[in-house]
């Protein structure tokens, strides 16, 4: 996405946003409550068009397509809150996410899925509902995972986990991208999220304020921690770092 801007009414929630996301590589988002995250996942999906800037999408220009023109393209989003269907079993949430694809295809990602997430093959025919939190959010991953994206959004992966499931989780985010999938997850658990992460954004007051290697933010935990310290407290226009270039 490059210089995306995103309204409510006459609120802009997001501010000159670019961030870009490779095949293999999660692009971590970190910032507090309302920094926009939600926001500018939501604009990249087709959820909520943006008010100016680009989202490209392997080379073509696909800013305000629809949601459903988009997972078509090889975009999707898992939700804040998971949102799997809890009375549908869990191969029945699997089909949902795959309705664009034929029975073969079907098949063939739905082991592939399975062999990523062995309980949830344990768990098939059963509701989703009865899942516990972490396997509700292995399911939104499974369920996501079916429509055979190129660019997986991910909301908050880890809220309202239990803290043992929360590194699990990441571990699964580090999994996708490493079948291929450009990977793009917004959190707030900054330190488990910085463990999986190739490159980190922060977002705060709907702008980046800082950008780099999760590698050098790792090695300077501080750098991270002051910018989203900082967020919580400073005045707005301090110096932003410079987006990476999308070409
Ligand atoms: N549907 C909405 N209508 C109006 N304002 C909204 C709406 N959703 C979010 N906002 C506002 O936009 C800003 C960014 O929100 P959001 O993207 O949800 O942040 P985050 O996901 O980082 O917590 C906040 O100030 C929030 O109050
Ligand atoms: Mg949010």
């Amino acid at each position: 996405m490059d210089d995306l801007n995103v309204s409510y009414g006459n609120v802009r929630a997001v501010r000159g946003v670019s961030l870009a996301a490779a095949p293999g590589r999660v692009t971590l988002v970190l910032g507090p409550n309302g920094a926009g995250k939600t926001t500018t996942l939501r604009a990249v999906a087709g959820l909520h068009p943006p008010v100016g800037g680009r989202v490209v999408l392997d080379g073509a220009d696909v800013t305000g397509r629809a949601a459903h023109v988009l997972v078509r393209r090889g975009l999707a989003l898992v939700p804040e809150g998971r949102r799997i269907f809890g009375p549908l079993t869990v191969e029945e949430n699997l089909r949902l996410g795959a309705y664009l694809a034929a029975k073969a295809e079907f098949e063939e990602r739905r082991e592939r899925v399975y062999t990523l997430f062995p309980v949830l093959a344990e768990r098939r025919h059963g509701p989703g509902a009865l899942l516990s939190g972490g396997e509700q959010q292995m399911l939104a991953f499974a369920r996501a995972l079916m429509s055979g994206p190129k660019v997986m959004l991910l909301d908050e992966p880890s809220m309202g986990l239990a803290p043992t499931m929360v590194d699990t989780v990441f571990d699964q985010v580090r999994a996708i991208a490493d079948t291929g999938v450009a990977v793009v997850a917004v959190e707030q658990n900054a330190d488990a999220a910085l463990e999986i992460a190739d490159e980190v954004a922060v977002l705060d007051r709907g702008e980046v304020v800082f950008c780099g290697s999760a590698a050098d933010a790792r090695s300077q935990g501080s750098v991270v921690r002051a910018f989203l310290g900082e967020a919580a407290l400073a005045e707005p226009g301090r110096t932003a770092i410079t987006p990476p270039d999308l070409g």
